[in-house]
This record gives C-alpha cells, sequence and structure tokens, in this order.
C-alpha cells in the first residue's frame, strides 16, 4: 500500500491523532520535531497513546523524511517483566509488515469480527485492516494469524522527565515509509 492510501486509511478509521499532540516542538538531530509521548496518557495496563516519528530514509532522491506511526501500549507488570520490556512500554510500527497497510489496536475482541472467530484471548490484540493479520502484544506481537510474516517493528525509546522520548525505528521497519 502507498503511503497516501495508508494515511488515508488511518484518516477514515478515526486513527490518527495531530502530531503536535505528541510533540513539543524540539528538534532531533535530523532536524525533526522529537516525539514525546506523556507517562500521563499510559497510567493504567494496556493504556495506548498513538504517535508518529519522523525519521530521514534513503529514496531515490536521496535522504529525505519520513513519517512513520506508531502505538505505545502499556502493557501489565507480569506481562512486560516476561518479555523483557523497557518500564512495561511496548512501542511499535503501525504499519504492517505484510504490505504496509494500518495497525490498529483493539481493547475488545467483539470490535472485530476476525477476533470474535479466533476464540478467547486474555488481552487486546492488533489487528491490520487490510488482510486481517492479528499481532498479541503480550507475547512481544507475535502473528497470531493471517500473512503477516513477523511481528511490527519497534521504536527505541527513553523515558525522562516524564515523557516517553522516541529515539529510533527498528531497522527495516522504514519498508513502507
Ligand atoms: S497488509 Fe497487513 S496483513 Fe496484509
Amino acid at each position: 500500500m502507498k503511503r497516501r492510501n495508508f494515511l488515508g486509511c488511518l484518516l477514515r478509521a478515526g486513527a490518527f491523532l495531530p502530531f503536535s499532540f505528541f510533540n513539543n516542538g524540539k528538534a532531533d538531530a535530523a532536524g525533526a520535531p522529537a516525539t514525546q509521548v506523556p507517562l500521563s496518557q499510559l497510567t493504567a495496563p494496556w493504556s495506548v497513546a498513538e504517535f508518529e516519528f519522523t525519521k530521514r530514509i534513503k529514496t531515490h532522491r536521496g535522504l529525505q523524511p519520513s513519517t512513520f506511526p506508531g502505538y505505545i501500549i502499556r502493557l501489565p507488570d507480569d506481562v512486560g517483566r516476561q518479555i523483557g520490556l523497557k518500564q512495561n512500554f511496548y512501542a511499535i510500527s503501525r504499519i504492517c509488515p505484510h504490505e504496509g497497510c494500518p495497525i490498529k489496536f483493539y481493547h475488545q475482541r467483539s470490535e472485530v469480527p476476525r477476533l470474535l472467530e479466533m476464540g478467547d484471548f486474555p488481552n487486546p490484540l492488533l489487528v491490520c485492516t487490510c488482510h486481517q493479520s492479528v499481532f498479541d502484544p503480550a507475547q512481544g506481537g507475535k502473528v497470531l494469524d493471517g500473512p503477516a510474516p513477523r511481528p511490527p517493528w519497534t521504536f527505541d525509546f527513553v523515558i525522562e522527565k516524564g515523557r516517553i522520548i522516541i529515539k529510533d525505528l527498528e531497522p527495516g521497519g522504514e519498508k513502507w515509509g
């Protein structure tokens, strides 16, 4: 899916929050505004915040900035410890590794027929809006169903002064940028 189509899908799905919402206007080394998510948005287990991260990527016109949408999910303490998360936060790309469609986070299985078909799961899941790949955040994004070849790409981040600061995207995550 082309980038323009991806953003169109996000807008139609109502899954897009303004970049400036999570942004304090400071610039990172690449000249892009730093992406910061207040911890106050993520106080409860399974709370989730959307963000966008801008990174320069190689294109046929040289290095160009590209913006990648992401989720930060706060996992319950026991789950986060089990899979080795930094302070129980799981930061992932909202771009599906299959063909680049938007991934959405669902608290309730009842919101998605595909999840109802799959039976019981103890926690919220991520589902691709195109071919319905299902990812489990409690297992490091493991693909539970569908054609996705791998879990969603992750973001590196630090936690400072009550904020999560996104630092980089996992190599390969710019594939659909
Ligand atoms: S693009 Fe996500 S499953 Fe195909």
